[in-house]
């Protein structure tokens, strides 16, 4: 379902490390009211958070066991890659390589000093880029950012432009903050991001229920300046509930790019990885996911791909009975929910 003779991209998962709580990522869930880590959905069969690190030593391995590396994306989908030890290094030896690095980042953590350095060695491509994701100005950021400091990040994001490396601003648009977007607009362009990009989250199933986080109460509303979009939203919820099955066009097979966890396992995209509650109803799924040699430290690219996992899944998006949960609502043509092929969401490129 790949063509590893072309150059393939990698959305890699350096670690299941973070330090904030936002409240509808997957790592997170909402419990008896209150915002707490969602254990199960940080990379089963590990079943936990924040003990997994791949070191350079590890990361070159699996690397060279890919083969042709278009774009590594450290877009996370459990954690924040910044938090790797060896991030920084990582990220020169994979534009050693001839390839390029795109990273989003909370932002918040580690010193200018490491931004600084950072910044330095992005600075040689035109191409890699580190997309901070700052969802608001002030004290609103941190109502969906729990637990991070906005000028913090913001200088931390100017010691990285200031010393030549390409950021983008990402800006994920709330009730709380979607006020705010001419201004972060014009701090942006006074910072030196090289663009600015808005986004309109698909995850409505998880609006509009207060919950509690160290005391202090939180209600997160979904934006209101573009209602169609929230109304598209709801309509796939409901297909994604019903029985019907539309035609499904897979993201990641027509971008060429797999996805790999934090245990380096290969996954044919974010969305399918360690996924316990697919197992009971899919055991072809189930097999692979308890299959611990699917990993880029024991095998090749093109020896994982080998696997019949890969052939039950494309047949699957024609199976009313096999198809996945994920395949179906994010990847059904009908549905397509994002305006950029890379993204499940409304992602809007304002400059
Ligand atoms: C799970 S995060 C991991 C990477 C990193 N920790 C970060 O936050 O950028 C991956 C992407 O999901 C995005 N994201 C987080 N919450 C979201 C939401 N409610 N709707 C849409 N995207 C979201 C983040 O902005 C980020 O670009
Ligand atoms: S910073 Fe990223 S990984 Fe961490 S909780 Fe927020 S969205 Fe999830
Ligand atoms: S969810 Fe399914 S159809 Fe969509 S990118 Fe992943 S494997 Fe492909």
């Amino acid at each position: 379902m790949f063509n590893l003779s072309e150059p393939i991209s990698i959305n890699w998962e350096l670690n299941n490390i973070c330090n904030l709580m936002c409240p509808q990522c997957g790592r997170n869930q909402i419990k008896d009211g209150v915002l707490q880590w969602k254990k199960d959905g940080s990379g089963n069969p590990t079943n936990s958070l924040n003990d997994m690190d791949t070191t350079l030593e590890e990361f070159k391995i699996a690397f060279n066991n890919i083969g042709n590396v278009g774009t590594v994306r450290f877009y996370g989908h459990v954690s924040e890659n910044v938090a790797s030890k060896d991030f920084a290094k990582i990220c020169e030896f994979v534009l050693d390589k001839g390839s390029h690095v795109m990273v989003s980042t909370n932002g918040s953590l580690r010193s200018t000093d490491w931004w600084r350095e950072l910044g330095k060695i992005y600075k040689r491509d035109k191409v890699s880029k580190v997309a901070f994701c700052l969802d608001g100005l002030r004290d609103e950021l941190s109502l969906y950012r729990i637990n991070a400091n906005y000028e913090k990040i913001m200088e931390n994001a100017k010691a990285f432009i200031d010393a030549g490396g390409r950021a983008q601003w990402r800006m994920i648009v709330f009730k709380h903050n979607q006020h705010q977007i001419e201004e972060a607009k014009e701090i942006a362009k006074e910072y030196g991001f090289h663009n600015f990009i808005l986004i309109l989250s698909n995850r409505l199933g998880r609006w509009s229920e207060p919950f509690m986080y160290k005391n202090k109460e939180y209600l997160l509303l979904p934006q209101d300046i573009d209602k169609e979009w929230n109304e598209k939203e709801r309509e796939r919820a409901e297909y994604i509930e019903s029985d019907e099955l539309y035609e499904i066009s897979c993201k990641f097979q027509r971008q060429n790019s797999i996805y790999v966890d934090h245990l380096l396992r290969v996954w044919p995209c974010c969305y399918l990885p360690n996924k316990k509650e697919l197992v009971k109803d899919n055991s072809w799924y189930g097999k692979y996911f308890a299959n611990k040699d699917n990993n880029l430290l024991e095998k090749s690219l093109n020896e994982i791909l080998n696997d019949n996992f890969y052939e039950l899944l494309q047949m699957s998006w024609t199976e009313k009975s096999m198809c996945l949960k994920p395949c179906k609502s994010t990847c059904t043509v009908k549905h397509k929910s994002g305006s950029f092929d890379a993204s499940a969401n409304y992602r809007e490129k304002v400059w």
